[in-house]
Order: C-alpha cells, then structure tokens, then sequence
C-alpha cells in the first residue's frame, strides 16, 4: 500500500499541497492559510483524476469538508487510491469521513448537524496536534460523525460526545472532525502548519517572488518565441497585474487595449493611459468609444438593461481592435481564484469550475486562448504580487470601480450632460476624501446623482435642482459592506462644495444603508 508504494519510489514533489474539494464553504480558506505559510495550494475537485493529482507532485493532499453524507446516493468521492500516492493525507470534516468510510470504519447519520464551538480533548502523542495545548476550543460543522475507525488508526483527539481527531501515521492518514481553517478555532492554523511543514515536510518557497519568477517562466514556455497576446486592460489591480506579469514574458508581443466607454470618471481615460504606458512601459492602444457607448445608452433606464448593452459593446470594440493587431493567439484576463472556483464543484470538474470572463462572452471565432496569470490568487495576493512588480500605489492601492462605470451610479438615464454633473461632484468627494486621508481605509467612496429634483433657496431664489447622494463603505472583500462613519466635518465640506461647486445641484444626502440588505452601488 503506501508504504510499498514509497519503498519501490520516492513521489516527486515539490508541488505543494493539493487540496481536493468536497463542496465546504471553507475550502478556500483551507487553500488560504496553507499560502499563509508559503507553501504553494491548489485546489482541485474532488473527482479530478488521479494522474492529474500525480502529475502535480504533491506534498501532500487535504480533502476538504463538504454538505454531504457518505451514504447519500450522489456522495462526492474521490479515486480512494489518492490514498495511496504515498503522500500525506489530510481529511477534514466530510474528508474525515469519506477516509473511514473507504478504509473500513463505522460512520453514523446525525440526526441533526453540529454546529458551533466544542472543546477538543487532546489525547497522547500526535504529530498533528503536536505542541497545541492539551484543551483547545474548536468549530464543528458536521453532520455525521464517526463511530468506529478503521484498523491501524487511532484517536488523537475527542469533543465531549465524539472522536474529533485520529491517525495512522505509518500510512501518513492524519484527520479530523473539525475545521482547522476557521478563526473559530484555536491554533487551527498551527494544526495546518504541522501537516504542511511537518508532516508533508512541504518546503516554505511559495512567495510573490518565486510566483513571479515562475509564472513569467511558464508564459514565456506556452507562448513561445513569436506569437502575441491581447488584454484588455481597465487601469484597476486585477488587470494591470496580469499584464505586467505577462509583459515580463512577452515584452511588446503583450498588447494591450483600453477601451474609453464614455462611463470612466474625470481625466481617468488620459490619466491612466498615460500611467501604463510612461510608467509600465506597456504597449497600450486607446480606444476612444465614448460616443457608441452613449448612443448605445440612449433612453435606456433599466440597470441590467445598462449593463447588458455595456457589456456586449465592449465585447465588439475590443474584437474590432483586436483585429486590427494581426494575429493574436492569446487572450490575458486578470481573472482570480474567487471567480474560477465555486465550492460546488463537488458535481464534476466541468460543471462547476466556471471561467469568469472579465470580457464577457466573446465570440467563438476569435479563437484566443485564454491565459489567467492570477487564476489561483486572492485579491490580497494578487496586490503582493503587484508590489513585487513595482507597481504604484496608485494602481494597487485604487478602490474598486465597477465595469459599467458611471452609468450604474447616474441613476436613470445616462447622458453627457448628466454624466458631467456627477464627474464634478465625484471628483470632489475623492479630492476630499483623500484629503482627509480616508482613501486607502475605504472600500470604495464615490458619488451617485439621484433621478429626482428637489426644492431648494439659493440667494433669494428658489432653485429646483439635482439630488447628489454620497456613498462611503467599509468592506473586506465588496460581498458585505458598512456604511462608513464619516467625520461630520467631512461631510460638511462634500455637501457645502457639491452645492457651491456643481452647476444644477442642491442637495446633498448621505447614504446609511449596509449591505446587505442594500447593495454598494445604487443600480
Ligand atoms: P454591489 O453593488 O453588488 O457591488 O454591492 C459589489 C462590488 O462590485 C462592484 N460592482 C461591479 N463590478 N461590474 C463590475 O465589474 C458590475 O456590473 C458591478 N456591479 C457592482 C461594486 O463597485 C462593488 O465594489
């Protein structure tokens, strides 16, 4: 088995730690803290084939959690000889389960899930648990739970009512009932590090560093010395960091194209082409689209409406470019992991890894191959990859600005006019914004120009002007969002120089709706 399997040869590895998906909430978190300790992770469904596990060269291999129970009819599984790569096993939660289930155990139906804290009793050696004191608090998610272990394993670790953590070290079979990847539970991530770093004796060489110096190597290797690539560019991290990542490979055979929608904020169309050309040296082609975007925008008021039209244009504008460069063969996306994995990939490799298309659906005779430099990073990563490139802090450090750009923020419908009421009010509340040295602390702050007229009194006139609604949030990652507390001095000085400073406004509200069960943007 195992054992023979590595006196006959070694494994290669090197890989890193493959963690097989079951379907967890957590399984990017699992993938995240192993990064944590520079040691390279990726996750795979759980039915990827075994060769491509193999061809890996894995340190070793976690099997996530996941909803199900082993005995339901469609279970997940996995080819259970990854329990014979000869490479450490980790099973988490459902993982734990499957391993008894496949090696012989007894596991039992819950009648309901547990969930929530529990202390785990640490019992006798382990090199798992190995230097964690004695109680610790953990997180359960479980529904099934195991009532007998398969021969050679024993229990390392008990919750008041069940087996929690249990071995078999000549096999290199470590798992536990819990979940060591959520804060909840203590020293989890020392429990990640022992098998990372101890048992998988997995090398601490994963770093922006190694990424750059690898990812560069592998684009220049698939490209080859004469074919080109096209990226559409925006100016924000995602996008910028993939294109110098794959203009360290390609130089001037990476062209890049910007597109100006008409929907960008003041300068942001000359000021950002002049950044990635003067500053990082790309090879841009501006594309100045403003008025099709806006003919195309003409009376319509629905925001899926406004994002659909956006959306397929840009598709258009950026084949027309792109034929026009010659032959292309490859398409850069600055596509991240968040957006490939779903952690229903439980269904099939197929089914669930879904190719977010920054791009949108582009047409099947372009026959770009698709090149995602950052496929396998997290936003906070891909911004440690960006500093590792030497990129300013006005590119990594920028918030947010959705693809649609201001047409979803001039609520109603979008014309030049409109658009240039809210550029000048938006332009003050980032002016001010920074001034008060908010920008970075903030998610995203920007200004929204309502559809409705308000009365207001200037001088001894009577005005019936534009409402302007200020939007300020603290976010981690935009999926969740609160409004920020901004100092009322602050807000003072946005609504008096919105008022004086905008022609056709004269009102200024402050938004204080979270999200949920608001959304950031209005439309
Ligand atoms: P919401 O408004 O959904 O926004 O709370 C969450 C985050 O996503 C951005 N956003 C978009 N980004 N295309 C994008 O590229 C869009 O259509 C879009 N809509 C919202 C938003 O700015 C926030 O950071």
């Amino acid at each position: 088995m195992a054992g023979t399997a590595r006196a006959q040869a070694a494994p290669e590895t090197g890989g890193g730690i493959v963690v097989l998906d079951f379907g967890s909430q957590y399984t990017q978190l699992i993938a995240r803290r192993i990064r944590e300790q520079n040691v390279f992770s990726l996750i795979l469904p759980c039915n990827t084939p075994l060769e491509e596990i193999a061809a890996l060269k894995p340190d070793g291999i976690v099997l996530s959690g996941g909803p199900s129970s082993v005995y339901d009819p469609d279970a997940p599984r996995c080819d259970p000889k990854v329990l014979e790569l000869g490479r450490p096993v980790l099973g988490i939660c459902y993982g734990l389960q499957w391993i008894a289930h496949q090696l012989g155990g007894r596991v039992e139906r819950a009648e309901r899930r547990e969930y929530g804290p529990a202390e785990l009793k640490v019992e006798g050696a382990s090199l798992l648990l190995a230097g964690l004191p004695p109680r610790l608090k953990i997180w359960n998610s479980h529904g099934d739970h195991i009532v007998a272990l398969p021969p050679g394993f024993r229990v390392v670790g008990m919750t008041s009512n069940a087996i929690a953590a249990a071995e078999n070290p000549s096999r290199e079979i470590y798992a536990v009932q819990f979940h060591p990847e959520v804060r909840h539970t203590d020293r989890g991530t020392e429990l990640l590090r022992n098998f990372v770093l101890g048992i998988c004796r997995a090398q601490a060489s994963w770093n922006p560093r190694s990424f750059v110096a690898k990812t560069v190597e592998e684009i220049g290797t698939r490209v080859g010395p004469k074919r080109r690539a096209a990226c559409a560019l925006s100016g924000g991290v995602d996008s910028t960091v993939a294109a110098t990542l794959v203009h360290r490979a390609l130089g001037d055979r990476l062209i890049s194209i910007f597109v100006n929608n008409g929907l960008l904020r003041r300068n942001e169309f000359d000021s950002t082409l002049a950044l990635l050309r003067q500053r990082l040296g790309l090879k841009v082609v501006g594309v100045d689209a403003a008025r099709r975007f806006l003919a195309e925008l003409r009376g319509v008021i629905d925001p899926e409406e406004k994002r659909r039209r956006i959306g397929a244009l840009f598709v258009r504008v950026f084949e027309e470019e792109a034929r026009k460069l010659g032959q292309v063969d490859f398409l850069v996306q600055g596509t991240l992991y968040p957006d490939v994995i779903e952690s229903v990939s439980v269904r099939g490799p197929s089914a669930t890894i879904k190719t977010h298309h920054n791009v949108g659906g582009l047409p099947p005779d372009m026959q770009f191959q698709l090149m995602e430099p950052l496929r396998e990073l997290f936003k906070d990563e891909v911004r440690r990859i960006g500093r590792e490139l030497a990129l300013p802090d006005v590119v990594l450090k920028r918030q947010p600005f959705p693809g649609p750009g201001l047409a979803v923020r001039v609520l109603g419908e979008v014309t030049p006019d409109r658009l240039e009421t809210l550029r000048a009010a938006d332009e003050i509340v980032y002016q001010e914004v920074r001034q008060a040295g908010l920008y970075e602390k903030l998610w995203q702050a920007f200004a929204v120009l309502l559809p409705v007229r308000s009365v207001g009194v200037m001088g001894d006139q009577r005005s019936y002007a534009h409402v302007v609604a200020v939007r300020a949030v603290e976010s981690e990652d935009g999926m969740t969002a609160d409004w920020a507390r901004l100092p009322t001095e602050l807000l003072e000085r946005l609504s008096a120089r919105i008022v004086n400073e905008v022609p056709g406004v004269n009102r200024v509200v402050y938004d204080v709706s979270s999200k949920p069960p608001s959304t950031i943007e209005w439309e």
